[in-house]
């Protein structure tokens, strides 16, 4: 069932609640791909009840990126969330989610604003506000659904640290749910954003995936030290990739390490073609 409004899906998720079921939310912008999928695959296996959040929400969003030509493909995403067993899409549109005049700017909107430490590293330093958007909007659709569980990728694993922060410090009865990253064949992570990369670049792209595991397999061979781990990466960069980072950080709380151990999380951002991609490994895996 798609669903546009706060008050229609606030009434459904009563009616469930009131019938003792369990409900579970998969938090998304849309463009639903295999690893949304798996995401979704999760919750309908383990709730009664399944809402999946169809939102681009533009608050997220820094000046000068995607929030225009992200791509929106509401008819496909229910169609798929219909075929994977969803009772309910939740779609609202921003001015149900924000009110008027109230879409981009802080002026007239509270904020949830997780710790500095955990935001101005890895994807907080070149999207400045980005995960105030996300902490925002996550926890109001918490509010709306009130699921027992929600469920998030690792692919993102910043974000999904933030929230598990964010639930923590603010008491919200929610349990967060991680799933692990989809990759296709090739070992390109999943992500909307690849609909954006030409068949050449999705080669280029194969960059992420390869300097990650190469870091991993020499860390299972014993080197721990993070700047050797690091010079490893540079064989496999050219001109045709843009590295904006490539981080060891505790997974955790992110704290820097320079010695590597099996709780370490190896973060990369890597442009390529003008795109921006961003993949992880735990050590440890
Ligand atoms: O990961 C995403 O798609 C978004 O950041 C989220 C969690 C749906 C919030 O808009």
């Amino acid at each position: 069932m798609l669903i546009h409004t706060i008050q229609d899906v606030r009434y459904c998720v009563k009616q469930w609640k009131k019938e003792g079921l369990t409900v579970g939310l998969v938090p998304t912008m849309g463009a639903l791909h295999n690893g949304h999928l798996s995401l979704i695959k999760k919750a309908v296996e383990k709730c009664d009840k399944v809402v999946v959040s169809v939102f681009v929400n533009p608050i997220q969003f820094c000046p000068g990126e995607d929030l225009d030509k992200y791509p929106r493909t509401l008819d496909e995403d229910t169609k798929l969330c219909d075929k994977a067993g969803v009772n309910i899409v939740f779609a609202p549109s921003p001015t149900e989610m924000y009110g008027e005049n109230q879409m981009r700017t802080n002026d007239f909107l509270t904020y949830v604003i997780p710790p500095f430490f955990y935001v101005n590293k890895l994807c907080g330093k070149s999207r400045v506000g980005h995960f105030d958007g996300v902490c925002t909007v996550v926890n109001k659709l918490f509010n709306i659904v009130q699921p027992d569980y929600a469920f998030f990728g690792e692919k993102d694993a910043q974000q999904l640290i933030i929230i598990q922060k964010m639930v923590k410090d603010l008491n919200i009865p929610v349990q967060i749910i991680p799933c692990p990253i989809i990759r296709e064949d090739s070992g390109l992570a999943l992500s909307s954003r690849n609909k954006y990369l030409s068949e050449d670049n999705k080669i280029e792209a194969l960059v992420l995936n390869k300097i990650l595991s190469n870091i991993k397999n020499c860390y299972k061979k014993g080197i721990t030290d993070v700047e050797a781990l690091k010079e490893t990466a540079y064989q496999f960069l050219t001109d045709k990739h843009d590295l904006e980072y490539l981080e060891f950080l505790d997974q955790e709380n992110l704290e820097e390490t320079n010695t590597a151990n099996d709780t370490t999380r190896v973060f990369i951002a890597c442009k390529v073609g003008g795109v921006r991609l961003i993949d992880n490994t735990l050590l440890g895996e």
